[in-house]
């Protein structure tokens, strides 16, 4: 399956980031745009093979279906995906043809990636008039780039890259108004690229890399304010790299460029100070050029930068002391140059700074000892320079190192031991006063250094008696620990021998019935007490004191372990934080009330235990699976998830949240992928529900405050501060978004949240796009029930609360979108015991 790694390099390029500006800016009026589309986006925009039956009216425009026929007549179709469009044209519109969608009998996208296609594009492309989308790559198609693409008025998108296209990029395409992305990238293009591109005031990445364009770079370009990525990398530009960044006309405009990628051409002249105008850039890639000069202070300027690779030049002179400045940096590489002045001092000032490469360049002088103050540093590489002195003992704070190269200088002096630990000869091969870094670099023994000396003398017999000690003191350590054990377990069978319980006995192991309260109570040792609620878990105090644990994670209620019991069954065992907790009593009374809540989609409660010295233990089933968050996000492309499973998913949890709100009454307050746990039948079991109520109430008001985790947080909870079922509903919602796109609400989507950028991509008609890839394969068949889930989730997102379903209706219609029967039944889940029984 090679191309599943093509599928997601080519992800990346599609234009969701642009939209969220408009909808950051004013809430009212994307609350309304909001409802716009709510109503409107099925009727314009997903017209899927499945919804054809609403469709069967609409009959292609004939200009639009001469331009498909010619398009089709001109392109090879070896693999005959093509087939599909043969009748008279009745069908294009109403998705019996591939690779198409329209709106009101006209052609809005034609999508037709990894198709094998080759042959050229007909120039009667224009005709498709109301064409927005143009997706083609991946494919072998040849010929020229039809200059009539130039004449689409609406024209949002043209992705053409990995392809086989030659001649030069016509200049009529920068007459788009609407373009925003063109992505011509990995073709064979000549020329010269056209001035008038950014003419496009809506184009916000153009990829033009892998070509051979040369000439120079466009001055408009820099000029744009719409810009957001320039990749111009692997080309045959020549020329300086224009000095006119960040100059408008238009002074309320900023600019936007965050990535610019210039690396790979023949590019000559000075690095232009106006650079340090782009104050968005994040990236930039100047490498393997012909650069010279020395770089400008200006560039300290641009704070948000992260990469800086200017690598492969000629540049001379030093770092400007401005780079002191560049406090976002992650990586700085400017290997082979002429830089020969000495490293800046004030370089550890970039705290973030992960990769520092100088390599090959002319810096003399010493290495400054306060590198050693960047811990960040995982990537140090100096070699190959003028640079003299010791290597600085502060070398050896620098614990993330996994890459060190100091060789071909003229250093002298010893080798930081840590260094010389971690790193073989050829990180310091070359400097011939430097010792100590290998077997054949003994370090003269200056008699002022006495742990050297003494460690360099100690005898077989030293040796031998330091490792006898070191053996002493662990078995000493051990016959503590199991002598420990030992009366721990003679004071807890005294004590069942004493009390004799009922309960005890229980506890113990036989399968005896629980007490009428279905609550199991054993005294453990010191007076700590532990309360089984009914399932099949039975263990003593000492059983799960004895227990080895391993922390699984953190929350704001305390922290969560697996522990394994002696026979080896598994419990997750969440600490709770002491200082938050009720008192022993309401704490009782509270969590005897949560054990009692049993539900095939809830993580069941099955005992705590209440320690001497006021510690708080819950134990509930652990999940091998672990949780969604990790099961969706943490899993390579190998493993796919197919929507029947993600169903299954949507609805256990649409379920345990209805048991919840309905029957417990209880709001969960924290509803995210990471809470909702998976066992060995995919099964969804929402978990961390009702801890609220075994907390202070001051501690409630700085956890809901806090707790909410950003991204599944509804927006009235800023002001409102206590979770109600529409905010459960919200997160339920966004819960659902993450499994339809596979994106999750924690990573940025350049700043939008998860909802308002698949509102933002639905709107702009790229819906197909928000969901997962995976589950696009499948899309013809499951079309349908993707777009209503879709709906539905929006609809649980709404900003306005009053406007959201209740979590009963949500359910509802999934039963709707599909139905049971298609569903493997959610009951027959793994969760043994007579827990399940409701
Ligand atoms: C057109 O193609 C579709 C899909 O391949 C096929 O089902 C249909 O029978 C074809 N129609 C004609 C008239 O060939
Ligand atoms: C681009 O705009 C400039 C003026 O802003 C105009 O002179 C030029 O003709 C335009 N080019 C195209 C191809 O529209
Ligand atoms: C540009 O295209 C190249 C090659 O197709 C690709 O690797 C790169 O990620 C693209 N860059 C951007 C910013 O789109
Ligand atoms: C681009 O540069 C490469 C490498 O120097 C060269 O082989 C190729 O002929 C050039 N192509 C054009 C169109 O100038
Ligand atoms: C770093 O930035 C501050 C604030 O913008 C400025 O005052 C200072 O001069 C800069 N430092 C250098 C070395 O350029
Ligand atoms: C440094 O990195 C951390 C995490 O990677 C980030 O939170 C922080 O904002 C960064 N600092 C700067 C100054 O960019
Ligand atoms: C560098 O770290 C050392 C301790 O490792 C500290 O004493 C010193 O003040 C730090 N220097 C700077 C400039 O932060
Ligand atoms: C190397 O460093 C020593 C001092 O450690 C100095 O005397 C010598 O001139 C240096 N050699 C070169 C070639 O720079
Ligand atoms: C030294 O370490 C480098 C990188 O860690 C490794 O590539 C190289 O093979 C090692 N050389 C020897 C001689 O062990
Ligand atoms: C260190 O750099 C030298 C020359 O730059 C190189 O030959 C050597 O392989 C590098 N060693 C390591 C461990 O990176």
């Amino acid at each position: 399956m090679g191309h599943l790694n093509q599928i997601f390099t080519g992800f990346n390029r599609y234009p969701f980031e642009i939209f969220h500006c408009i909808f950051n800016k004013k809430k009212e009026k994307w609350k309304s745009v909001f409802h716009l589309f709510l109503s409107l986006y099925l009727i314009i925009c997903f017209i899927e093979p499945v919804s054809s039956q609403t469709w069967d009216g609409v009959i292609v425009t004939q200009a639009d279906f001469q331009a498909l026929q010619a398009f089709k007549q001109g392109l090879i179709d070896p693999k005959g995906f093509l087939r599909s469009w043969n009748d008279s044209g009745y069908e294009a519109c109403s998705g019996g043809w591939i690779g198409i969608k329209c709106a009101q009998g006209q052609v809005i996208v034609l999508q037709l990636p990894w198709k094998d296609l080759g042959g050229q594009i007909t120039e009667k492309i224009g005709q498709l008039q109301a064409l927005r989308k143009l997706s083609l790559h991946d494919n072998h198609i040849g010929g020229s780039i039809p200059q009539a693409l130039g004449f689409l008025p609406n024209l949002r998108g043209v992705q053409l890259f990995n392809n086989r296209f030659s001649g030069s990029i016509p200049p009529s395409l920068g007459s788009c108004p609407l373009l925003q992305t063109l992505d011509l990238s990995h073709n064979s293009l000549t020329g010269t690229i056209p001035e008038s591109l950014a003419n496009s005031t809506k184009l916000y990445r153009l990829n033009l890399s892998l070509n051979s364009l040369s000439g120079s770079i466009p001055l408009s370009l820099t000029r744009s304010p719409s810009l957001m990525f320039l990749a111009l990398q692997y080309n045959n530009l020549s020329g300086s790299v224009p000095d006119s960044w960040g100059n408008t006309h238009k002074s309320d405009f900023f600019f936007k460029l965050q990535y610019l990628a210039l690396d790979h051409n023949f590019l000559s002249g000075r690095i232009p100070a106006s650079l340090g105008k782009l104050s968005e850039l994040q990236e930039i890639s100047l490498s393997h050029n012909k650069i010279s000069g020395v770089m400008p202070s200006d560039l300290g300027r641009l704070s948000r930068l992260r990469i800086l690779d200017f690598s492969y030049n000629a540049i001379n002179g030093s770092l400007p002391a401005s780079f002191s400045n560049l406090s976002s940096l992650v990586s700085l590489t400017l290997e082979s140059n002429n830089l020969d002045d000495q490293i800046l001092d004030s370089l550890y000032k970039l705290h973030n700074l992960s990769v520092l490469n100088l390599k090959r360049n002319q810096i003399s002088g010493h290495i400054p000892s306060t590198i050693g103050n960047i811990s960040t540093l995982t990537i140090l590489d100096l070699s190959q320079n003028k640079l003299s002195g010791e290597i600085p003992a502060s070398f050896s704070n620098l614990k993330s190192l996994s890459s060190f190269n100091v060789s071909y200088n003229n250093l002298s002096g010893p080798v930081p031991t840590s260094l010389a630990r971690k790193f073989n000869a050829s990180s310091f091969v070359g400097n011939i006063q430097l010792c100590g870094y290998s077997g054949s670099t003994p370090c003269p023994s200056p008699p002022a250094e006495k742990p050297k000396s003494r460690g360099r003398k100690l005898s077989t017999k030293d040796i031998i008696l330091i490792g006898a000690g070191a053996l002493l003191i662990v078995l000493l350590i051990i016959v503590c620990i199991l002598m420990c054990c030992l009366i721990r377990k003679r004071t807890a069978s005294k004590a069942e021998d004493g009390q004799a319980t009922a309960s005890a006995t229980a506890a113990r192991g036989e399968k005896g019935a629980p007490s009428a309260a279905g609550e199991v109570e054993a005294g453990g040792e010191n007076g700590g007490k532990l309360v089984h609620f009914d399932g099949p878990l039975m263990f003593t105090a000492d059983d799960l004191l004895c227990a080895t644990a391993e922390i699984m994670g953190k929350s704001t209620y305390g922290t969560v372990y697996k522990a394994t019991l002696e026979d080896g069954s598994q419990v997750a065992v969440k600490r709770l934080r002491e200082k938050i907790t009720k008192g022993q009593r309401e704490f009782e009374s509270e969590v005897s009330l949560l054990g009692k809540i049993r539900h095939p989609n809830l993580l069941a409660l099955r005992a705590y235990y209440l320690g001497p010295k006021g510690e708080k233990l819950l134990v509930f089933d652990y999940m091998p699976h672990g949780s969604l968050a990790t099961f969706l996000h943490a899993r390579g492309p190998e493993t796919p998830i197919d929507w029947p499973t993600r169903m299954k998913i949507i609805k256990g949890m649409t379920r345990g949240l209805l048991h919840l709100h309905s029957n417990e009454n209880i709001i969960h307050g924290n509803l995210t992928s990471s809470n909702v746990l998976l066992d060995d039948n995919t099964n969804a079991k929402i978990s961390d529900f009702g801890l609220s109520r075994l907390m202070t109430a001051a501690a409630n008001v700085n956890v809901i405050a806090t707790a909410g985790a950003l991204g599944y947080r509804a927006p009235e909870l800023s002001k409102l501060k206590k979770a109600n079922t529409k905010t459960d509903v919200y997160s339920l919602g966004v819960t659902i978004l993450e499994l339809l796109t596979g994106k999750s609400p924690g990573e940025p989507l350049n700043g939008a949240e998860l909802p308002q950028w698949v509102a933002s991509i639905v709107k702009e008609e790229w819906t197909n796009e928000v969901f997962d890839l995976e589950l696009m394969r499948d899309a013809p068949t499951i079309g349908d029930e993707l777009l209503n889930t879709l709906k539905l989730a929006l609809h649980c997102v709404d900003p306005s609360p009053s406007a959201r379903p209740e979590v009963l209706q949500v359910l509802q219609q999934l039963e709707e979108i599909r139905p049971e029967a298609a569903t493997t039944a959610a009951t027959s889940s793994g969760d043994a015991g007579p827990s399940t029984s409701e």
